[in-house]
C-alpha cells in the first residue's frame, strides 16, 4: 500500500440542516456525530486513517438533501452517508444512495414500512415507540384522541398506526388536523377550536421542528392542563423544548429511548461529553444519541473489515453489538433496523425529561408492523431480548 493511501483520511458525508425549521434538533444530531469522529481520531482514527466528515446544509429541504447526496457520492467520491431527519428528506436521498451503491445511516425515528438494503435505520420503528406510548396513553388518560400533524408522510404514517391502536382499544379519533411545516402559533388556532369542542383525553402530536414550540405555546395560552389531557409526541425532544421553555412544556410526554436525564454510566458520560464540547445547554436528544452511536458502530465494521465498501460495511455491522449510550444496541440483519429500549418521560417544571416508564428491555425491530397488537411487545418473547 502505497503512503499516501495508508495515510489518506475515512472520507464520510455529513448531510444535516443547519437553517431551516427542523435545524434544531438536526444541529444536535451533527454536533453528535461530529463528537463521535472526534472520539475515534483522538483513539488513532481507523487503521491509523483519520475519519473526515464532509458537510453539507440542506436547510431541512428535500429537493437539497437529494442534489447534496449526489454531490457527495458523484464528486465528493464519499461512500458511506450519515443524516436526515425528516422522512420526507430520507425519501429524496434513497434513490441517490441507491443508485451508487451507497449506504445512508439514518438516525431518527420514523413511520416504519420501509426496508432499503442501502440504509441502516438507527431511530425507533413504531414497534418500539408508538405501541408503548399509546398503552401508556390509553391506560392513564383515556381512549378518546387528537391527532395534529405538520403536513408530510411521517405525521400521516405515524397517525394511521397510532388511529389503529387507538381503535383497537376501543377508542375514538376524535380529529386528525395537520398545519404547514413551517406553522406559526396562529396556524394552531383551528386545532386549539377543535380540542375546545370535542375534549379530547390526549392530544397526540406529530408536529416536529419550530412549529412545535407554537403549539406548545398555542396549548398553554387557551389554558388547558397538561396533567388532565396532555400533548403525547415522539418528535418532541430536549431540542424543541429548549425552544419552547419549561414553563410551557410542563406536564407533556415523550416516548424515545433515550433522554438526556437517563441515569445510567453511559448516558450520563455521553452527556457530560456532548456539553462538554458543546455548552452546558446544548440540548441532549434521542436523535443525537442515535446519531453517535452509529457513527461508532459504522466504523467499527470499517475497521474490521480493513474497507468503507459500503457491501462489507453492511456485511460486517452483522456481528457486532455497541454499548450505546441507550444501553447496548445491535443491527437486525433481517431488516437493517436497530435493536432498542423504549421508554417514556414526562416534562417537569424545570422543562426536563423525568422518565415515568422504562421496562428495562431491548425491543427487536419490527418496521412493518407485522404484529399490530397492542400487547405483543411485551409478552412475544421473539419481541424482547433481556440484557
Ligand atoms: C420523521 O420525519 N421521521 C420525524
Amino acid at each position: 500500500m502505497a503512503l499516501e493511501e495508508r495515510q489518506a483520511s475515512w472520507r464520510v458525508g455529513v448531510l444535516y440542516s443547519q437553517t431551516g425549521v427542523t435545524s434544531t434538533i438536526e444541529r444536535t444530531q451533527l454536533n453528535a456525530n461530529l463528537l463521535a469522529i472526534e472520539e475515534i481520531n483522538a483513539g488513532g482514527g481507523v487503521l491509523g486513517r483519520p475519519v473526515e466528515p464532509v458537510i453539507y446544509d440542506p436547510a431541512s429541504d428535500p429537493k437539497k438533501f437529494r442534489a447534496f447526496a449526489e454531490q457527495l457520492f458523484q464528486v465528493d467520491r464519499i461512500r458511506l452517508l450519515f443524516g436526515c431527519y425528516m422522512s420526507s428528506t430520507r425519501k429524496a436521498v434513497l434513490p441517490v444512495v441507491e443508485g451508487h451503491r451507497g449506504l445512508l445511516f439514518y438516525p431518527t425515528l420514523y413511520e416504519g414500512f420501509e426496508y432499503s438494503r442501502n440504509c441502516i435505520y438507527t431511530g425507533a420503528a413504531p414497534n418500539q415507540n408508538s405501541i408503548q406510548l399509546a398503552r401508556f396513553l390509553l391506560s392513564g388518560y383515556g381512549n378518546r384522541f387528537l391527532f395534529v400533524g405538520s403536513n408530510y408522510v411521517y405525521p400521516y404514517e405515524s397517525n394511521r398506526l397510532m388511529a389503529d391502536f387507538v381503535v383497537q382499544s376501543k377508542g375514538k379519533v376524535l380529529d386528525e388536523v395537520y398545519v404547514p411545516l413551517q406553522a406559526a402559533e396562529k396556524d394552531f388556532d383551528k386545532v386549539i377550536a377543535r380540542i375546545k369542542k370535542t375534549s379530547p383525553d390526549v392530544i397526540f402530536s406529530t408536529v416536529v421542528g419550530t412549529g412545535t414550540a407554537a403549539l406548545y405555546r398555542a396549548y398553554r395560552a387557551a389554558g388547558f392542563d397538561p396533567t388532565r389531557m396532555p400533548i403525547a409526541s415522539l418528535t418532541t425532544s430536549e431540542a424543541e423544548v429548549a425552544e419552547m421553555g419549561a414553563e410551557v412544556a410542563e406536564g407533556h410526554v415523550t416516548a424515545a429511548p433515550f433522554f438526556e436525564t437517563l441515569s445510567s454510566p453511559a448516558a450520563r458520560h455521553f452527556v457530560s461529553r456532548f456539553k462538554q464540547k458543546y455548552g452546558d445547554s446544548a440540548p441532549v436528544t434521542a436523535g443525537a444519541e442515535a446519531a453517535y452511536f452509529q457513527v461508532h458502530l459504522a466504523m467499527r465494521s470499517v475497521g474490521k473489515c480493513g474497507s468503507d465498501d459500503p457491501e462489507q460495511v453492511l456485511a460486517n455491522l452483522r456481528d457486532f453489538e455497541f454499548d450505546a449510550p441507550q444501553g447496548r444496541v445491535r443491527v437486525d440483519p433481517e431488516n437493517n433496523h436497530t435493536y432498542l429500549w423504549p421508554r417514556i418521560a414526562r416534562l417537569d417544571r424545570q422543562g426536563r425529561f423525568q422518565i415515568v416508564w422504562n421496562p428495562g428491555v431491548r425491543v427487536k425491530p419490527d418496521p412493518y408492523c407485522v404484529v399490530q397488537s397492542l400487547d405483543d411487545w411485551s409478552v412475544d418473547e421473539q419481541q424482547l431480548i433481556r440484557p
